[in-house]
């Protein structure tokens, strides 16, 4: 069975080949290079012992795209990773977000309702539901109006999918909503890459235990919280990318009861930023060098997931903490920086 990973050499997408190379599926995977490198490629044959197929391509270009299906016409399923996701880039670069996060999508779902049978896994984000009313979060939770293009794409990519399910009844598909995603695979052969300053806190953290940066900001401690720090549900990637390959499964085998399906990944836990660095300083036995300094605009409150649908329908739950994956953030910082 070959599945076909879109941005299969990022963070989450490099995590979720191996868990499919694991369950003896053929993967082809399409990466830009733009936000990854190459050498990922090694990283997964060093877990696996297979090297998945590769083809660099800009799926914004359409001609490319109907060629690489045409090429591979025995491609049943795709998990959809390739995209832009930096939240405050895309504010300043909307276009560039509209153009490489809708219209590729819509290039690859063109591309599916040729196919007699098409399972589909879309790459998308908690963001939809911007401050959610209540905690923890359900799938039926309002999309609220997003507060930055990237959280629009994610909210256009959703409407986008469920819109064309409706008319196309050989395609099914599932979103999956990603709570924050941190850590990295525990062989240490693969992990988070992020390109110049980090913008999430995890890889901010790790970088600032290890001294390539002074000291970690911490964006605020008055908001209405325990300890006054946002909070957020931080899954573990491996955890995530099984979700993916449990979801794939569900398609594949008919399970699903829609053809189009949503489901929050996460741990069902909340967490603190202070929490967060905690959990570092007890992994590491390092005391994180931090401050607090202003909140930053557009950071909401709270958000973690109510998981009982991933649970009981998806039939898929997290198994690791926030601890242990920080462990493996940590494991993955040292290993980068030798
Ligand atoms: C987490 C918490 C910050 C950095 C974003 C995207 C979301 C998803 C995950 C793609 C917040 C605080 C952070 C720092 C800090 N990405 N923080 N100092 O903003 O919850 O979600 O990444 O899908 O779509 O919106 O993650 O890691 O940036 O922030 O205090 O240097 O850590 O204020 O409370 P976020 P994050």
């Amino acid at each position: 069975m070959k599945v076909l990973v879109t941005g299969g050499l990022g963070f989450i997408g490099s995590h979720t080949v191996v868990e499919l190379q694991n369950k003896g599926f053929d993967v082809v995977i399409i990466d830009d290079c733009s936000n990854s490198d190459e050498n990922v490629l090694d990283g997964i044959q060093a877990i696996t012992g297979k090297k998945p197929l590769y083809e660099k391509l800009d799926l914004k270009e359409k001609h490319k795209v109907e060629d690489f299906f045409q090429r591979h016409q025995d491609v049943e399923g795709v998990i959809h990773f390739a995209a832009s996701k930096a939240v405050g880039e895309s504010v300043e670069k909307p276009l560039l977000y509209y153009e490489n996060n809708i219209g590729t999508l819509v290039y690859i779902l063109k591309e599916l309702c040729n196919k007699n049978k098409a399972s589909f896994i879309f790459s998308s984000s908690c963001t939809v539901y911007g401050q959610a009313d209540k905690m923890p979060i359900t799938e039926d939770a309002p999309v609220k109006v997003a507060e930055s293009p990237y959280g629009n794409t994610k909210q256009m990519g959703e409407e986008i999918i469920s819109d064309t399910c409706k008319v196309t009844p050989s395609l099914n598909a599932i979103a999956l909503r990603y709570f924050n995603p941190m850590g990295a695979h525990p062989s240490g052969e693969i992990g988070e890459l992020p390109k110049g300053v980090p913008q999430n806190l995890v890889p901010f953290i790790t970088q600032t235990g290890i001294g390539l940066r002074q000291e970690l900001s911490v964006f605020g401690d008055d908001y209405p919280t325990p300890d006054g720090t946002c909070i957020r549900d931080y899954i573990y990637v491996v955890d995530l990318a099984k979700a993916h390959v449990v979801a794939l499964e569900r398609l594949l085998n008919g399970k699903n009861e829609a053809n189009y399906e949503v489901f929050n990944v996460g741990t069902g836990t909340g967490s603190s930023v202070l929490e967060a660095i905690q959990s570092f300083e007890k992994v590491s036995g390092r005391k994180l060098n931090y401050k607090i300094v202003d909140r930053r605009p557009g950071d909401i409150t709270s958000a973690y997931a109510d998981t009982t649908k991933a649970n009981k329908v998806l039939g898929w739950k997290a198994e690791y903490t926030l601890e242990e994956a920080m462990n493996y953030a940590w494991i993955w910082e040292q290993k980068i920086r030798d």
